[in-house]
């Protein structure tokens, strides 16, 4: 059985015991791969950033908070699995210091940030022959000069990029695009959520099955 490691939702990263910041991911895409991959036979492990969503049945869930509690499981699990989706909203920055005890009204509050570590980069440095590593791009523009630069960088097979119209937030035509390492763009702009699902899980079932 072949084993999927999927990763959905935001990531959370504290300011101080009652504050943090996030994005609005819903995990929904995620979570619909990872409904689908159990349906079409995988054995699939899902690492999930704080979503309402409710995981399918008889699925393998970790839940994480921060980018290091997710990296620091997906370097546990990378060596073990066939292939890795990571549509989770990564954070790219988080506080300089978390602060032990809730802040205090002021004036102004200046926070520092420092990077995330870029964990699909430094799990595709990891990547074996045989490994089909997935990536999700967030885009407002050049979708696909950015997402081919994108899949160099982090050795992926393919990257679905997509704008904010994918998520329902921005209003403006919808964009998705499945770009594959060697340049191969499909348009799936036009289909639902679950549709794009079902696509990308058949290219990962195709190449894993060559
Ligand atoms: N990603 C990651 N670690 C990060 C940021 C992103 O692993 N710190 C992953 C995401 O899960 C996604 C892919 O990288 O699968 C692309 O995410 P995106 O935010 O588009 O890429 P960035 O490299 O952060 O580029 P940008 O400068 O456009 O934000």
């Amino acid at each position: 059985m072949k084993k999927i490691l999927i990763t959905a939702g935001p990531t959370r990263e504290r300011i101080d015991p009652i504050r943090f910041i996030t994005n609005p991911s819903t995990g929904r895409i995620g979570y619909l791969l990872t409904e689908l991959a159990k349906k079409k036979g995988f054995d699939v492990t899902l690492i999930s950033g704080p979503t309402f969503l409710k995981p399918p049945k008889g699925i393998k869930v970790i839940c994480i908070e921060s980018a290091k509690e997710l990296k620091k499981v997906i370097l546990r699990y990378i060596s073990q699995v066939d292939c890795l989706i990571m549509t989770a909203a990564v954070g790219d920055y988080r506080p300089l210091r978390i602060e032990q005890s809730k802040i205090k009204r002021k004036k102004e509050l200046i926070l520092s940030l420092i990077r995330n570590p870029d964990i699909l980069k430094e799990a595709g440095k990891k990547k074996r022959k045989n490994q089909i590593f997935v990536g999700f791009a967030l885009e407002t523009e050049n979708f696909v000069k950015n997402g081919l630069k994108k899949i160099k960088e982090k050795n992926l097979d393919f990257l679905l990029v997509n704008n904010p119209g994918f998520f329902g937030e921005a209003k403006g035509k919808k964009v998705v695009k499945l770009i594959d390492r060697k340049g191969e763009i499909v348009d799936l702009s036009l289909l639902s959520k679950r549709k794009i699902a079902k696509r990308i899980l058949n290219e990962i079932d195709n190449w894993l099955c060559k």
